[in-house]
Formats: C-alpha cells, structure tokens, sequence
C-alpha cells in the first residue's frame, strides 16, 4: 500500500491506471476505522481493480457545539487495518491541501434533504450536509473514481451524496452497502406484522430505545427516497431513522422498511 498525501502525488500514482482503463474504488473516511468500514473497502476490493481510501477528518463537517479536536485520530492504526483490506492507495491530505487560503466555494443539496433529521438546526444543522457534500465533491474530483463506496448505516448522508452525485453529474458510481446486523428491531417486525401507520412504527422504536435505557434526540419515518414526511407504509420504502446519546457517544442508525422485500 502507498501513502501520499497530495493531490499532485495521488494524480500521479492513479495515471497509469487510469489510461489502462482500471476500475478505480474509492471508500472515502474520515478514519478511526470500523466494522463498518472494513466491509465498504472489502467490497472495493472485491469490485476494483485499484483501491483509494482517503482519511481526511473534514473541518467543514463539523458544527459549532461539535469538538472537531476531539475526533480520534490514529493514523498508524487506520493504515494498518487499510493494508489489511488491501487498499493500493492511502491518500491523507492535510487541511491545506483540500481547503487552501481564500477558499470559497461550497456544494449543498436542497433543504428538503440536508435540513431535516441530522441537518434540523435542533440537531446538526445544514453546514454538516454543506460540509459532507463540499468535501465529497472536491475527493471525486481528485480521485476521479469509477465507484465510490457509502454505509447504509450514514443512510441521510448516502442519499444527500447519491443526489448530488446524479444532479452534478458526477461520472461516479455509488455504492451503498447495507449495515450488517442480527437484528433489525421492533420497528420491522411491526411493519411485517401489517402495522402501516408510521406514527405507529416510530412510537415501537422509541419504546424499544427506552426500554434499553436510551433515550432517543429523535425517531423519525420519512420516504427514504426524498426524506419527505410519511404517515402511512404506501408501497414505497421508509427510512426510520434514530439519534441517541449513548454514554457520551452521539449514535445514529436506521432501518429502511422496503414493502416490496417485505412482502
Ligand atoms: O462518513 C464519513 O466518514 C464522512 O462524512 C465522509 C463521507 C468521509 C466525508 O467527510
């Protein structure tokens, strides 16, 4: 695995394989690598002939009650388990090389998207999306790859991504790989039992969270395909997000609630 850490130096090792036509895959990350992680570069790795992970804890991101100092950072640990997975590429930018003197510019997908459930001003706010998308943006432009790689797990996230990357033209195929796990909740098991109203599947999850000492920030069903509200499962999927305080851990999950593989 190669390190670099400028965009010249990541130009310069993609080239060949990009005038031999490789699949270039890159799973973009903020480090402090997990699970989750490990499966997004697993399938890259599977699915590329090249793989990029970039490690960039993104300023823009993070909102003002948010400690950006206190993000776990260890680069060592996070190139380790990177060359474990396989990675060829390991690009570590420094804050400069992707935000230089003077810049200016910020990509942002509609409020409908980025100013509810995370991005409500009651929670992270709108600047984390403008944040995510920005960066997303200027990592496609360096890496040019031909499949990005997104968990299910960020599910707001992957969908503000995939909308940007479809309306900006992006020649980039994402991935958005589903959050493995044994049990998908009680909020499912009601929507396979015939619950249909979704205040109904919210106030399950809620009593589930409370019931294990969690108290949530909020459970919210939306259409998982524009965020926009929903009362009832009609046929098309519903994304039941949570956010909760766990210790002093900020957690968010979510189960998407597809009818047609319910049925
Ligand atoms: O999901 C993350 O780790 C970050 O939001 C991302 C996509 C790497 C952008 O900084």
């Amino acid at each position: 695995m190669k390190v670099v850490r400028t965009k010249a130096e990541l130009r310069a090792e993609l080239a060949p394989a990009r005038t031999t036509g490789q699949v270039i895959g890159l799973v973009p990350t903020m480090g402090a690598l997990h699970g989750g992680h490990l499966a997004l570069l697993a399938a890259a790795r599977e699915r590329s002939d090249v793989v990029v992970m970039s490690l960039f804890v993104n300023p823009a991101q993070f909102g003002p009650g948010e400690d950006l100092d206190a993000y776990p950072r260890d680069e060592d640990r996070d190139a380790e388990l990177a060359a474990l997975e396989g990675v060829d590429l390991l690009w570590i930018p420094d804050a400069d090389e992707i935000y230089p003197d003077g810049f200016a510019t910020s990509v942002e997908v509609a409020n409908s998207f980025t100013g509810v459930l995370e991005g409500d001003p009651s929670h992270r706010g709108p600047s984390h999306f403008r944040g995510v998308t920005t960066v997303v943006a200027k990592l496609f432009n360096s890496v040019q790859p031909d499949v990005a790689y997104f968990g299910r797990k960020d599910a707001q996230q992957a969908l503000v991504i995939e909308r940007m990357t479809r309306d900006l033209d992006f020649p980039v195929e994402i991935v958005v790989l589903p959050t493995v796990r044994e049990d998908d909740g009680l909020a499912e098991e009601a929507a396979r039992g015939g619950e249909t109203s979704t205040d109904a599947l919210v106030e399950t999850a809620r009593n589930e969270l409370r019931n294990s000492g969690i108290e949530p920030e909020y459970v919210e069903a939306r259409a998982a395909e524009d965020l926009s509200p929903v009362a009832e499962l009609n046929g098309r999927p519903v994304l039941v997000a949570v956010a909760a305080r766990v210790g002093r851990a900020r957690l968010i999950d979510n189960v998407l609630i597809n009818p047609k593989t319910e049925a």
